[in-house]
């Protein structure tokens, strides 16, 4: 098939979900040796949404998807491909684009996960642009979407990876475009994706895995040394973030043939309000371009750029014919940055 040099692909719709359940800071005092002046003054976050028992990550990737399809004006059949960025799938095998999948009776179309933590939408975005450009597929659905409140460790020793976690899922719908006026039409105008494995271990999930000395993914001694709960060097993760945001959003923009100012909302991902403010006061960007929810939702991975997207429209601080600059650092390292035209 032939690359058609016309062919654009644009955010055509997008959708949000979160449990009700509201995890104040409050709520974690009676858990874990913390207090809400210690996380409100670290790191911004006010409150997180935490799943029920029942609920897993396809189940609130399902409400997203569904919100984003009915946004685009589509029927659930015009999509033909499914990407799903997420660190806490469902099961290990298969992905979770494959059980979302089948709740959204799609079989047949293809199903892709990734695995890129809090740089998983940008990756995933790049992906659904490529392949929309290429003249493969016409409408792809990108989930990003978290239950992290299962896998943290919510006794007193877990606080300092804990209190920073949130569930959630936001999802978006990339379709084919031709752009007749760039200033006011819809499309993804640039992608850029990085990562550095040399500090994969600064910020990672060590068990179940292949990568020990021993003749199971999982063993009891896994276990006793808590390899199954995330594990994070903050102040490193801190620095890095706001360094390696700074270059790929500068990189991203300029490169596109903008300046900052030119921006019209920078949505960033929600790791820590005081990344994203040195980030704005690095770059000189005014706070009031800077759409930011990680106050309500706390982290919630490769979910925060389409929840924050998602309640920017729903607030009306995002519009059609804006231009959205964005971008995100985690755990790989990796980081990433998009600008596109709503
Ligand atoms: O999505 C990308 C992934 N993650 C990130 O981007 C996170 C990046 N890093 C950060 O956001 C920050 O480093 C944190 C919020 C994780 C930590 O903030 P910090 O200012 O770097 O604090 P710290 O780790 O240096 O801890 C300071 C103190 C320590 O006590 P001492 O040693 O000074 O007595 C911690 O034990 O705060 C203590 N502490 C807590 N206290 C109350 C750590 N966690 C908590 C807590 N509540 N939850």
């Amino acid at each position: 098939m032939g690359v058609n040099p016309s062919l654009s692909a644009r955010i055509s719709g997008v959708g949000a979900f979160v449990p009700p359940k509201v995890m104040t800071n409050h709520d974690l005092e009676k858990l874990m040796d913390t207090s809400d002046e210690w996380i409100v003054q670290r790191t911004g976050i006010k409150e997180r949404r935490w799943v029920e028992q029942n609920v897993s990550t396809t189940d609130l990737g399902f409400e997203a998807a569904k919100a984003a399809i009915a946004d685009a004006g589509l029927k659930k059949e015009d999509i033909d491909m499914i990407i799903f960025a997420t660190l806490s799938p469902d099961h290990d095998f298969p992905g979770n684009a494959c059980f979302l999948q089948d709740k959204l009776g799609l079989a047949g179309i293809a199903a892709l996960d990734i695995r890129q933590q809090c740089s998983g939408f940008i990756y995933g975005l790049s992906i659904a642009d490529k392949f929309i450009c290429s003249g493969s597929h016409k409408n792809i659905l990108l989930v990003g979407g978290e239950v992290h409140s299962k896998g943290l460790d919510r006794s007193p020793k877990g606080r300092a990876v804990s209190v920073l976690f949130g569930d959630g899922a936001g999802a978006v719908v990339v379709s084919a475009t031709e752009v007749k006026d760039p200033k006011k039409d819809g499309h993804i105008i640039a992608t850029n994706l990085h990562a550095d494995g040399a500090y994969a271990k600064e910020l990672w999930l060590p068990a179940p895995g292949t990568g020990f000395d021993d003749p199971d993914r999982m063993s009891m001694k896994m276990f006793e040394e808590d390899m199954h709960y995330p594990q994070m060097n903050g102040k490193t993760v801190f620095v890095h973030a706001v360094k390696r945001m700074c270059e790929t959003l500068v990189h991203s923009v300029t490169s596109s043939g903008f300046s900052m100012q030119d921006v019209d909302l920078f949505l960033f991902h929600q790791a820590n309000m005081r990344i994203n403010d040195k980030v704005g006061e690095v770059l000189e960007i005014p706070a009031e371009k800077v759409f930011n929810t990680i106050q309500k939702y706390g982290n919630t991975t490769a979910a925060t750029i389409p929840l924050g997207m998602s309640d920017a429209v729903k607030a009306g601080k995002l519009k059609r014919g804006m231009l959205v600059a964005s971008a995100a650092f985690g755990s790989g390292f990796t980081w990433a940055s998009g600008v596109w035209r709503y």
